[in-house]
């Protein structure tokens, strides 16, 4: 039978007229009288619940991900919009990493069979690693994949010398969240925990993570959120808990390495380059390294030279960059 909390949440959800909560409350209550034996009372809910989505689903369709999502007002100061047209094809990965954006790309996509049985999609991500290897731009491509629009969260527009204001601007971005269905990234958010928030007294930040866990912890619609980080470390371990998923970036290998050079040369001739020796100068660097690297050794072959990457060219320029890098 239903729990406490169960029937708390149907009653807010009702008064919210947050219809999607509604009824993936009442068929979690369908699964659990399931699970203890009210076989006949499950059946009888979840046929309820399925009669009454067919019928609010077609007199108020969704907002579908085509709508113009325009952030107006003070909203507009915390959050940018975008419709990015990465692809998970786009990206160079760790077949760990790729795989595990695979899964969180199906279970949106499958998002209303999950919850017609009573589960709810992954939507809290943690990225976390080192400076361009590709978190920032995972945000573009979930979006990308999804046809969803990217709000991205402005945290210096956000975190203000007063709790009260901060807290009052994060509810806003999180209405904004549980309102228009998209991708929210919340990027270098290390910001909200201390640290690197040059004058701010650190209660006042500590109070302004504790408000984002709070709404973090009550988000519960159809928003895919993204957090991502280059210092995890500055994390409390508090907030590693909230999400459904915490994914680790790393330097590419040299296989990784090697796909980053031939998506970015694919215009170009690169016949002739020796892989063994462009593997040892892109070393320790990273997608995003490896990236610029390329296009000046592209650039190069077109401007001045024959239009065909060598291997010379492109060694010098991956190690331009980790001089730059080292400094
Ligand atoms: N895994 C990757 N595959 C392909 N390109 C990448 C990858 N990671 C980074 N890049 C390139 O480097 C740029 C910067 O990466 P970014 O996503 O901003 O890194 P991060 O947010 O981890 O610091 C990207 O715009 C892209 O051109
Ligand atoms: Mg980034």
């Amino acid at each position: 039978m239903a729990t406490a909390d169960q029937v708390k949440a149907l009653v807010k959800s009702h008064a919210e007229g947050d219809d999607t909560r509604f009824y993936s409350v009442a068929l979690q209550v369908a699964a659990g009288a399931a699970r203890n034996g009210h076989g006949r009372f499950a059946q009888d809910l979840k046929a309820l619940v399925d009669g009454l989505r067919k019928r609010s689903s077609g007199s108020a369709p969704r907002v579908g991900p085509v709508a113009v999502a325009r952030p107006r007002g003070e909203l507009a100061q915390l959050l940018t919009v975008s419709y990015p047209e990465a692809l998970l094809s786009d990206m160079s990965l760790d077949p760990q990493v790729r795989q595990r954006l695979e899964r969180v790309l199906l279970e949106q996509r499958q998002a209303d069979r999950l919850r017609s049985h009573g589960f709810h999609p992954v939507r809290k991500l943690l990225l976390t690693g080192v400076p361009g290897t590709g978190k920032t731009m995972t945000a573009h491509v979930l979006a990308g994949e999804l046809r969803l629009p990217l709000f991205v969260i402005r945290l210096d527009g956000l975190i203000t010398k007063f709790m009260g204001e901060t807290a009052a601007k994060l509810r806003l971005v999180f209405d904004a969240l549980a309102e228009t269905r998209g991708v929210y990234l919340f990027d270098e958010v290390d910001a909200l925990a201390g640290e690197r928030a040059h004058g701010n007294d650190v209660g006042e930040i500590r109070r302004v993570l504790n408000s984002f866990l709070q709404f973090l912890e009550a988000h519960h619609s159809d928003s895919l959120l993204v957090a991502a980080t280059n210092h995890p470390q500055l994390l409390d371990r508090a907030i590693f808990r909230r999400f459904d998923a915490v994914i680790e970036y790393s330097l590419p290998d040299a296989a990784v390495a090697r796909e980053v050079i031939e998506n970015r040369l694919a215009t170009v001739d690169m016949a002739d380059l020796i892989w063994g020796e462009i593997g040892e100068a892109a070393a320790g660097l990273s997608q995003g390294e490896i990236t610029a690297a390329a296009e000046l050794a592209a650039k190069d072959a077109i401007l001045v030279g024959s239009g065909t990457v060598t291997t010379a060219t492109l060694r010098d320029a991956l190690r331009l960059r980790r001089s730059r890098s080292a400094d």
